[in-house]
């Protein structure tokens, strides 16, 4: 019997992204929480994940769109940041050291302001959106988050001194609507889930479950149980697979910035309907050139596959499809689309053929399969497309 995955009115995608956990924590000091969670929603208009923390003195809400890379939190300084909580690092400090990828911003000669401050430590902040990379001061603020999300969200945690990275206001051209940057859970030092950690001294963990438009998703940093909706323990249906480290480059064409921050998968092939869709394999590992692979990523909204890869697996979903679902025009950056009125639906989506990613796993193979739900998008015109994207079409993707 097919087992349905039951948080699928939740969370389209859950991904529980176990970062080696560091051995040194001391024992949570009375009154530091366990975890902390930050919102997330679905933009409909961009299909980015936005967050909302509060942050700075007075207190106020920031928005800011959720990226699996990225070094830092950065945020728009510019626009009216206000705040008498901020403070530089300077760029002889340890925590300036220790960024990967930084520079010194010897003085500035105008009003003193978060974007202009003396021996100052700076560094790349990255939209990964729309790929713009740009310079900015690091500095630290208030950042508060609360400590869980269901029922309600809950008493609010506190970092006096959150690490992160100012932009210019122009670098948050191209997010959702309200974001003025992008919070980054990355495993590089800085990012989110290893900050957060340090600062209240749980493990440096986080569970990403990502919602569609209009419903509510969260993160959950620390130490939570994994019960996202009452009664349903996630541990207990969950598929393990390592998390894998591509130490020569950053994966993807069009990322930059710090090498080995990014979270990969071990695919070692793919199934449609059950059956395998012959690949060139090879494609599918890192090689020593730091070139293949499987990324996780939230900056784009539909999978992005290798050429041969896309043309191989459109192929097989269009085979097992041929005679049961009439076809429709393609609907652009989408090639296989189809009659949505033609199409029956499932609890787990659009009935189509399921996609299964065979990952690494612990004795057997494991399979990430794939529902009509998360594979299908409906296009303009009611079409309902395979939203999977070929990599050498992805100039098209950047400018939808
Ligand atoms: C930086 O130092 C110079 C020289 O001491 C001073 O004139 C300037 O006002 C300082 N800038 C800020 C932003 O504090
Ligand atoms: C598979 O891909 C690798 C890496 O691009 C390439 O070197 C190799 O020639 C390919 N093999 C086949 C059979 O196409």
């Amino acid at each position: 019997m097919a087992r349905l995955p039951p948080p699928l009115a939740v969370c389209s995608v859950a991904l529980l992204l176990y970062v080696s956990v560091s051995p040194c924590h001391a024992a949570a000091a009375g009154g530091k929480p366990s975890a902390v969670v930050l919102p997330v929603s679905k933009d409909g208009a961009t299909q980015q994940y936005v967050t909302v923390f509060r942050q700075r003195t007075p207190q106020v809400p920031v928005r800011a769109v959720l990226d699996l890379a990225g070094a830092t939190l950065w945020v728009d300084c510019d626009a009216g940041y206000a705040s008498s909580s901020y403070a530089r690092v300077p760029c002889g400090s340890r925590p300036c050291r220790l960024m990967k990828y930084r520079e010194c911003f010897n003085s500035c000669f105008g009003e003193p302001s978060p974007a202009c401050l003396n021996d100052t430590c700076s560094a790349f902040p990255g939209n990964a959106v729309t790929r713009v990379t740009a310079g900015g001061t690091i500095i630290t603020d208030v950042l508060s988050l609360p400590t869980t999300f269901r029922p309600a969200p809950g008493p609010l945690a506190t970092a006096p001194a959150f690490l992160f990275t100012c932009a210019h206001t122009y670098l948050t051209e191209g997010l959702a609507t309200g974001a003025t940057g992008m919070a980054s859970l990355s495993r590089a030092r800085f990012a989110l889930p290893t900050q957060l950690a340090k600062t209240f001294g749980f493990s440096r963990r986080f569970a990403l479950c990502l919602p569609p438009a209009s419903a509510a998703g969260f993160v959950v940093f620390g130490d939570a149980p994994r019960v996202f909706q009452p009664g349903v323990d996630l541990s207990k249906s969950l598929i393990y697979t390592p998390l894998l480290v591509n130490r020569v480059k950053t994966a993807g064409k069009y990322t930059t910035g710090e090498i080995g921050i990014d979270y990969l998968i071990g695919v070692s092939g793919i199934k449609v309907n059950g059956r395998a869709v012959p690949l060139n394999t090879t494609l599918l590992t890192i090689d020593k050139n730091g070139v293949g692979g499987t990324m996780l990523s939230t900056a784009s909204p539909y999978t992005v596959l290798e050429t041969s890869i896309y043309r191989a697996v459109v192929d097989a979903f269009a085979a097992e499809t041929a005679a049961k679902i009439p076809r429709a025009p393609a609907v652009a950056p989408f090639e296989l689309c189809y009659d949505g009125s033609r199409v029956g639906s499932t609890r787990a989506g659009p009935a189509v053929p399921t996609i299964e990613l065979v990952l690494q796993s612990e004795g057997a193979a494991a399979s990430w399969v794939v529902f009509g739900a998360n594979s299908m998008v409906t296009a303009k015109g009611g079409a309902l497309c395979l939203a999977m994207v070929d990599d050498d079409a992805i100039d098209i993707l950047a400018n939808i």
